[in-house]
Parts: structure tokens; C-alpha cells; sequence
């Protein structure tokens, strides 16, 4: 298969990508640009451990092909912290012991990020609803919420 130019602004930086269109977002964030942040958990699209946000809306990235991008904003937990400090829900992560290992956390800070920018005050309920697609099987996800609600306001 012939392979395309892919224009995207990843994290601040424009980058022209050279790339098979049967490529992931997510192959195109790790592989090629180097940016391991973002996990893959089951690469099917049930796991949110590859989240990342296009255009401000959380996305699984192992579901996103490469062309879709074109033209599209990509933020990934990378692009976060900036000036070395953290973002406020990366450190309502780590304040409220909401961190959980390094395959799930990353995709729920992203979920986490987006739904604050969208709804600065959320309800637990929806705090609930917006990291529901992210999983872990390690916790009640309680220590989670509690950051959540505690980056709540400060992010814009
Ligand atoms: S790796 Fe993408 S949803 Fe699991
Ligand atoms: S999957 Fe990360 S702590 Fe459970």
C-alpha cells in the first residue's frame, strides 16, 4: 500500500508525517514521533489506556488511522505539563493518590483533562461517566474520582 503525507499538530508542534494509512494514531504517536506516553492495552478500542485528545475530544487512539488526523490537533499526555510543571489534574493525580500504574494512567488524566475543559464543575456521576471507558481492574477508582473532583476549577 502506498504510503501518504499526513499534516498534524501534535502537542504544540506541527508535524508532516510520512505514513502507511493503515497506521493508528497511536503507532503514529509512539513509534514514529517517540512519545510512549500513550499506552496500548488491548488495541481494540475497549481499554482507554490509549487516550488521547484530537481536536479537545478524547479519543482511543489504537481506533484513530492515521489519515483521520489530517489537519487535527493532537494532544497527548506529553503535551500537558508545561514551563516543568505539572498540569492541575496530573498533579490532583499525584495529591490525591489517584495514580495508578503506567498503562492506565495516562489515558485517564486524558479523560480526565477533557471532560474539565468541558465541564469545569462536574457531579461525581459524571466524573464516573467520563473516565467509565478507561479500565482498571486494580481498583474501586475511588482515589481517582477524589482527584478529579479536586483538579475541578482549574482547568481551562
Ligand atoms: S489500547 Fe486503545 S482502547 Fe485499549
Ligand atoms: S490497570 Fe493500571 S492500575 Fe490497574
Amino acid at each position: 500500500m502506498s504510503k501518504m503525507i499526513v499534516n498534524a499538530r501534535i502537542n504544540g508542534e506541527d508535524h508532516e508525517l510520512y505514513t502507511d494509512p493503515h497506521r493508528t494514531l497511536l503507532e503514529v504517536v509512539r513509534d514514529t514521533i517517540g512519545l510512549t506516553g500513550t499506552k496500548e492495552g488491548c488495541g481494540t478500542g475497549d481499554c482507554g489506556a490509549c487516550t488521547v485528545l484530537l481536536d479537545g475530544k478524547p479519543v482511543n487512539s489504537c481506533l484513530v488511522l492515521a489519515p483521520e488526523v489530517d489537519g487535527q490537533e493532537v494532544t497527548t499526555i506529553e503535551g500537558l505539563a508545561s514551563e516543568g510543571r505539572l498540569h492541575p489534574v496530573q498533579q490532583a493525580f499525584v495529591s490525591e493518590s489517584g495514580l495508578q500504574c503506567g498503562i492506565c494512567t495516562p489515558g485517564m488524566v486524558m479523560s480526565a483533562v477533557a471532560l474539565l475543559r468541558r465541564n469545569p464543575e462536574p457531579t461525581e456521576t459524571e466524573i464516573r461517566y467520563a473516565i467509565a471507558g478507561n479500565l482498571c481492574r486494580c481498583t474501586g477508582y475511588d482515589k481517582i474520582v477524589r482527584a478529579i473532583e479536586a483538579a475541578a476549577g482549574s482547568v481551562h
